[in-house]
């Protein structure tokens, strides 16, 4: 049985050491920041963890004759779409550099590819990941403010923060709110699983695959899911739009349900239940409720 090691993948020594101790079939790359807003503020750390680190990995896998991929990449590709669903071949323009970072690291993964076809490289382009583990165990746990509506709703709902801001009931969709496709994470696992098999079946150079539901959900129909399985009631307040905001984006998920086989089945209703079942177990989330007065932070 292997242990488990934790190393920073821009630290090329530290990697070197755990290719060498091991012999990888394929790697599932993660490994990133993810936040929108930080990433305007700081780019430079963005393309510092999320462009040179993705390099750093690679080198370090083609160094080994460790030439299977699976990326974490995300809608953020496609930037604000002008229409939904979004299929892999819409044009990718991301609007942040958090998005440039992976569309970048995708064009590398690209370009390897046409200069050595031993590599085999499927990146899954993640549409709006939510709800937790069913255990109640494993759940995201923002610091500070969260950015994403969901772990907002939960924060909400757990009496941690006093109401939540839609931003913008305007838009042209079916209650004024914005809409997005939500994906379970226990989904989204086993779409890597299948991506994972893909790769072992047969070489398919260097392919993309929105991981989504291929279904819209607007904002207030979250909260309304929410408030009904945690029978909490969340209180709103209408804000402006969020700059950057696209008004509908969802996937078309297709192309992974037909070649991987698989298929997202949990709906609403199950993402907001399982999302409220590792809230209400951890309000706090991995830290203690005093940790958080302190430091303002939840971990
Ligand atoms: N929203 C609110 N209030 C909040 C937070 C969000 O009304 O406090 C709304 C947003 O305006 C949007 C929807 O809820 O309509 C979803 O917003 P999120 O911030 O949860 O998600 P985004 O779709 O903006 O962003 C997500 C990921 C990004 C990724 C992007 C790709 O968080 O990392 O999808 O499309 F880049």
């Amino acid at each position: 049985m292997c242990g488990v090691s934790m190393v920073d993948i821009r630290d090329k020594g530290g990697l070197e050491k755990v290719f060498a101790s091991t012999r990888f079939d394929a790697v599932v790359h993660f490994a990133g920041l993810k936040a929108v807003g930080e990433s305007v503020q700081k780019p430079l750390l963005y393309y510092d963890h999320n462009v040179a680190g993705t390099i750093i990995l690679l080198e370090v896998m083609a160094a080994h004759g460790c030439k299977k991929l699976v990326f974490s990449s995300s809608a953020a590709v496609y930037g604000s779409p002008k229409n939904s669903p979004c299929t892999e071949e819409f044009p990718l323009t991301p609007h942040n550099p958090y998005g440039r970072t992976k569309l970048i690291a995708e064009e590398i993964c690209r370009d390897i590819y046409h200069s050595d076809s031993e590599w085999s490289i499927i990146l899954l382009r993640y549409f709006n990941p939510v709800g937790a583990h069913p255990s109640g165990y494993l759940g995201e746990d923002p610091c500070g403010i969260p950015n994403n509506l969901m772990p907002f709703v939960q924060q909400v709902a757990v009496g941690r923060r006093p109401s939540l801001t839609i931003f913008g009931n305007d838009y042209a969709t079916k209650d004024g709110t914005g809409i997005r496709d939500y994906i379970h994470v226990v989904d989204l696992a086993e779409g890597h699983i299948a991506a994972l098999r893909k790769l072992f079946e047969r070489s398919i150079g260097c392919q993309a695959y929105n991981l989504g539901t291929g279904k819209g959900t607007s904002v207030l129909e979250i909260v309304n899911a929410f408030e009904k399985v945690s029978g909490k009631k969340i209180p709103l307040v209408i804000g402006p739009r969020r700059p950057g905001d696209a008004e509908i984006l969802f996937s078309s998920a297709a192309k992974a349900e037909r070649e991987f086989k698989w298929k997202a089945k949990y709906g609403i209703e199950e993402m907001c239940r399982d999302q409220w079942n590792w809230a209400s177990k951890n309000p706090f989330g991995y830290a203690s409720p005093d940790s958080t007065k302190q430091n303002g932070h939840s971990h």
